[in-house]
């Protein structure tokens, strides 16, 4: 009877602490003192977050505006969601907002990584040098070359001519994520096999081997994230996490050939400040998940887009056809293969706006930065409100502005000239209550953490789409089938992933 007794005492010790855990929910008021942790907070709030982040915040949008709080795992989030005021979060010093603090943790659970001092100087320096500017020259010629050899090995052979059907999901994360973990971690040395068309293979079978587990990962990340995964999915989650850090390990890396020099560098540097070999594994890991979870699906929604809406693929078809001929480039049989360079890839203002509508439809991160100090945000507004040290402060830039009709009329509508002026130029004019916006999309985050491979990113899913129209039919299996929705257990998490694959057929022309 006595065990019984602590057996129930014990369950309603935890149902109350995961009750406080989960949160609540609470409006702000300018000049409001920070919120004292208060009575056990009103769980369907929180409920609704989990279930459903997007959703909850354009509801709190509609019934607070600018600015709320909301508890949650033991923290007071404040969420800002006019987006005139994100310049008072993005670039205030780091002092007062933190983002390292809140990324280390979540590094440590969900790669097994734990961060070195400095760690943020030494990925941003190194992404400056390898994926911006000339280091941008060399990845996307190293990109150029191994979609080549994913996309187009058969050409010629008239083995593909015929058409193959597959999910358009599955198909452009595949191959974009194949080709740009070759790009980025290297290739299979041609010493080392018979001959370069051998090692071609190999990086063809090992890099579709490693997707294939990658997908496994990815599939259990939110709730890895949140840490609510079940035992079983723990077990496979600890399973995939070892391989990844053995497949990419620094020994097997030393026998890789064209290995860039954003991997390679960031190593070194590591290796130089004295970090077991061990854990640089690990840090492998955490490249290729930064690298690689988020352009394969902005290609498919990309390419899916294009597809639905044919005045856009005509605009994105003439484009491709203009830069190529302006090069004296040309698709054909027996001709040399498509190489597009960054310089031919900087001149693509439709595809450009294409890209960019697809990410401010897709790309939903949510921007958190831990309080370090007692401070006020000051709103455009001209209200300051307070927030209190160990506090968080989160901006969800997809609802606060990439779907909010006065900023993008019309908002869930693919326009593939959204982000274009009348003359062809780039459009950046965008207005809320009258003013010009800053941040009137933020697929890539902003300030100090905002993606550092987003140029590389960018030329990517040009790439893709350059080879896709020059070298392939295709079209969707159904044309009249819907898009399919948002998979919402990842809102926060980047781009988003469709909740089911949509068929299409191809084949290549020649
Ligand atoms: C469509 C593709 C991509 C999207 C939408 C995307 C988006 C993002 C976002 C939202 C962040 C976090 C920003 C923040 O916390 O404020 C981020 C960080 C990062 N991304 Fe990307 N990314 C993409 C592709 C890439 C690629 C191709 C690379 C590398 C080759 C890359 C490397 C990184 C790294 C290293 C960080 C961490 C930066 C830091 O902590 O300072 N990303 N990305």
């Amino acid at each position: 009877m006595g065990s019984l007794v602590q057996i129930l005492l014990a369950l309603l010790i935890s149902v109350l602490g995961a009750l406080y855990l989960l949160g609540s929910f609470r409006r702000r008021r300018a000049g409001e003192p920070p919120l004292d942790k208060g009575p056990i907070p009103w769980l369907g709030h929180v409920l609704e977050f989990r279930k459903d982040t997007a959703k909850f915040l354009q509801r709190m949008k509609e019934k607070h505006g600018d600015i709320f709080t909301v508890q949650l795992g033991g923290f007071y989030f404040t969420f800002i969601t006019d987006p005139l005021s994100f310049g008072s979060v993005v670039k205030e010093a780091r002092a007062k907002l933190d983002f390292s603090k809140f990324a280390e943790q979540l590094v440590a659970r969900v790669f097994g990584y734990s961060s070195m001092e400095s760690e943020h100087k030494v990925l941003q320096a190194t992404s400056t040098k390898h994926l911006m500017g000339d280091g941008l020259v060399v990845m996307t010629q190293a990109m150029m070359s191994n979609l080549q050899n994913l996309m187009l090995h058969s050409i010629g052979s008239g083995n593909e001519k015929t058409w193959q059907e597959a999910g358009l999901f599955s198909y452009s994360y595949n191959i974009v994520f194949r080709a740009g973990y070759l790009a980025l971690f290297g290739n299979e040395s041609v010493k080392g096999t018979e001959s370069s068309e051998k090692a071609k293979q190999i990086d063809r079978e090992e890099s579709e081997e490693l997707f294939g587990e990658f997908r496994k990962y990815d599939q259990l990340f939110p709730n890895l994230a949140y840490g609510v995964l079940g035992p079983g999915e723990k077990m496979e989650a600890e399973r995939l996490k070892k391989l990844f850090w053995n497949t990419l390990s620094v020994q097997k890396m030393r026998s890789k050939e064209n290995i860039s020099g954003w991997v390679h560098e960031q190593q070194q540097l590591r290796a130089d400040k004295g970090m077991h070999e061990f854990m640089q594994d690990r840090f492998m890991f955490l490249l290729l998940w930064a690298s690689q979870g988020n352009t394969g699906p902005a290609a498919f929604w990309l390419l899916l887009y294009l597809m639905k809406h044919p005045e856009a693929m005509t605009a994105v078809k003439k484009e491709v056809e203009k830069i190529l001929q302006e090069n004296g480039q040309e698709a054909k049989p027996n001709g040399p293969l498509i190489d597009l360079t960054r310089d031919m890839l900087l001149k693509t203002p439709v595809l450009d706006s294409a890209v960019e509508e697809t990410l401010r439809l897709t790309a939903a991160p949510v921007l958190t930065r831990a309080v370090l100090q007692d401070m006020s945000i000051s709103m455009s507004n001209g209200q300051d409100y307070k927030i209190r040290e160990g506090d968080r402060v989160a901006i969800f830039p997809y609802i606060a502005v990439h779907v909010d009709p006065e900023v993008h009329p019309d908002p869930f509508t693919f326009k593939y000239d959204r982000f274009l002026n009348p003359d062809g130029s780039k459009k950046t004019d965008f207005y809320k209550g009258g003013k010009k916006l800053k941040y009137y999309t933020m697929p890539w985050g902003a300030g100090t953490t905002m993606c550092p491979g987003r140029f590389f990113a960018v030329n990517e899913l040009k790439q893709f789409v350059f080879l896709m129209l020059s070298y392939f039919d295709f079209d969707l299996k159904n044309p009249n089938e819907e898009i399919p929705d948002i998979d919402i257990r990842r809102w926060g998490f980047g781009s988003m992933q469709p909740t089911r694959d949509i068929q299409f057929r191809y084949r290549l022309k020649f």
